[in-house]
């Protein structure tokens, strides 16, 4: 009886811990695919090229070099669509944050996409715009999730 209290005792942090190990499972940023040596195969920045072509170009460039500008706001305070190919400031957020603002948009131009695009497509579209990224950027990008 005592020990089966224990182990209940337990149990809620066993199922913390569970869903801990869940979640680093679907993305890790230190997984390195044979081919790329990064977190993302090919297959998936090509499907992401798509998306981002469809999607993103318009506003960002058709190779993400779009604005050059971008530090400096419009006459209504909005910043204009920054690089996402690794010259501006993507690079400076985790996973989880580049993916929240595709998904839920910001405040100032930047459209939410969680309701037209797939949880699979905005990871490509990451992984294709990460492809343009140099190794420095990328490491330093790498090393703000925690191992
Ligand atoms: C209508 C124009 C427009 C389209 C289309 C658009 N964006 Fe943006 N995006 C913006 C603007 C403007 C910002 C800057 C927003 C701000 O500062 O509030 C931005 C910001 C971002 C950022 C944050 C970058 C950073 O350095 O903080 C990411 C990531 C991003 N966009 C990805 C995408 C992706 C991926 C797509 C396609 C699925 C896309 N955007 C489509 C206008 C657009």
């Amino acid at each position: 009886m005592t020990n089966y209290r224990v182990f209940a005792g337990w149990m809620p942090g066993l199922l913390v811990l569970g869903l801990l190990q869940a979640c680093s499972e679907q993305f890790d940023p230190w997984h390195q695919d044979a081919n790329t040596g990064r977190w993302y195969t090919q297959a998936l920045v090509a499907q992401g090229q798509q998306v981002y072509q469809s999607h993103c170009a318009s506003c960002h460039g058709a190779k993400a070099e779009a604005t050059p500008q971008w530090i400096k706001p419009d006459a209504d305070g909005l910043y204009p669509p920054p690089p996402l190919n690794g010259t501006a400031h993507a690079w400076h957020h985790p996973f989880p944050m580049l993916k929240k603002t595709i998904n839920e948009g910001t405040s100032g131009r930047m459209p939410a996409w969680q309701d037209k695009l797939s949880d699979a497509e905005v990871d490509a579209v990451i992984a294709w715009f990460q492809s343009l990224w140099p190794d420095q950027g990328y490491l330093i990008w790498q090393r703000r999730h925690k191992h």
